[in-house]
């Protein structure tokens, strides 16, 4: 079948909505029409080439060719058609993307680690999650596609794995289960899972867009006493308090006294580093701002090829600190994107509110300028 879709041919180059084809699904593989789907910064990563593996590596990759790329990982959409053995969702069935898979099966699944599942590996290929081969061609007898994640949610019809997909419930909005399926889970688990915020914390988070944002609810949601919103944009402090913030500075270098005050020098407990593009540099102050014992969690994705950070070794080792990565907030995709869909249901999440403007898909380059900007919380496309 046909789809419109918003590709990206090379770096440093605006989305173009084209037109692809989409082959039918295959054994575990789903087509899904996807209705919403947010403007992470993450496939910005793509545009900038900051995601992009450096081409000498490709061979090593197993990659013939990254280009051109559908984008999107934020999503939700209906089931449309369903492949030979799937059981997990049928026809009809609305479902959340998952931009990490979980097969449920491997040594990180079965122990609780769903966000490292193995069948997540080979992101950068062409081929299905399945078998390796490929759903989506640019149309017109044009070159294979690669989706962002294996999802390509910036496409209004894509072929995912069963693995990337997560039943929920027909009452939820669609954008808000799109937000939740990466933005969300990411920035709230950052704080609740992986920072481990608990009550009384101080916690300081560093860059406020769709992913800090939510590390701001999170925290304020685990009981954090102070929750300290570090962003050089005005607008984004306020949606900061809005959200639970109890103090906001626009930068670390202006935070580092009033933190040290308000903690009668101890300094932070938890800090939380999800601004857009993590540069080395900015873990300096990022460590800093951590007391003894302190945990620094690194959410913001930094260039691929960047191998240097400020960290102070000494105070790291000798104040017993911590520096720890996440992907999707250690969360559990399919435990915990119906469980934060449930605290929204309940009133405790607040999701609709992350929607600065909607776009159409023709209007998404808009979107990321807004992103660009500063302008956007989420911007959020509504595939017509
Ligand atoms: N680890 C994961 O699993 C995961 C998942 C999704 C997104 N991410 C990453 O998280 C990061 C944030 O994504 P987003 O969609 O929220 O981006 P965004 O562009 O919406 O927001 C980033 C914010 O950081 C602010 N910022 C930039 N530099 C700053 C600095 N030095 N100090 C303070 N604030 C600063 C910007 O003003 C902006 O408000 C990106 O790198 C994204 O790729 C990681
Ligand atoms: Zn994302
Ligand atoms: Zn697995």
């Amino acid at each position: 079948m046909k789809s419109r879709a918003a590709v990206l041919h090379g770096t440093d180059q605006e989305w173009r909505v084209e037109e692809i084809e989409v082959d039918p699904p295959k054994a575990g593989e789903v087509l899904v029409e996807w209705k919403a789907a947010g403007l992470c910064h993450s496939d910005e990563h793509m545009v900038t080439g900051d995601m992009v593996p450096p081409q000498e590596a490709w061979p090593l990759l197993g990659i013939d060719d990254l280009w051109p790329v559908v984008g999107g990982h934020e999503g939700a959409g209906v089931v449309s058609e369903v492949g030979p053995g799937v059981t997990s969702v049928a026809v009809g069935d609305h479902v959340s993307a998952s931009f990490v898979p979980s097969c449920g099966r491997c040594r990180y699944c079965s122990t609780g680690r769903q966000n490292l599942c193995d069948a997540g590996a080979g992101a950068f290929l062409k081929g299905m999650i399945t078998d390796g081969t490929s759903r989506h061609r640019m149309a017109g007898g044009g070159p294979e596609l690669t989706l962002f994640a294996k999802l390509g949610t910036f496409s209004q019809y894509s072929v995912v794995s069963e693995d990337q997909v997560i039943k929920v419930d027909t009452d939820f909005p669609l954008e808000a289960v799109a937000l939740v399926s990466c933005g969300v889970a990411t920035g709230w688990g950052s704080a609740t899972n992986r920072a481990a915020v608990s009550p009384g914390d101080t916690v300081v988070v560093v860059g406020i867009g769709g992913i800090g944002i939510n590390a701001v609810q999170g925290a304020a949601m685990a009981g954090a006493r102070h929750v300290i919103a570090v962003d050089p944009i005005e607008f984004k402090r306020e949606k900061a308090m809005e959200f639970g913030a109890t103090h906001t500075f626009s930068s670390m270098e202006e935070a580092f006294p009033s933190v040290m005050e308000m903690t009668e020098g101890m300094m932070a407990d938890k800090v939380i580093m999800t601004p857009g593009v993590l540069y080395g540099d900015l873990m300096a102050l990022g460590t800093q701002l951590a007391g003894k014992g302190g945990t620094i969690v690194v959410t913001g994705v930094a260039p691929m090829t960047q191998t240097e950070s400020s960290v102070n070794l000494f105070e790291l080792a000798m104040w017993n600190k911590e520096i720890k990565g996440t992907i999707f907030g250690s969360l559990n995709p399919r435990a915990d994107i119906p469980r934060l869909l449930n605290l929204y249901r309940d009133g405790q999440l607040k999701l609709d509110e992350l929607i600065t403007n909607r776009y159409t898909l023709d209007e998404i380059n808009d979107g990321y300028q807004a992103m660009r900007d500063g302008s956007n919380i989420r911007g959020v496309v509504v595939h017509g």
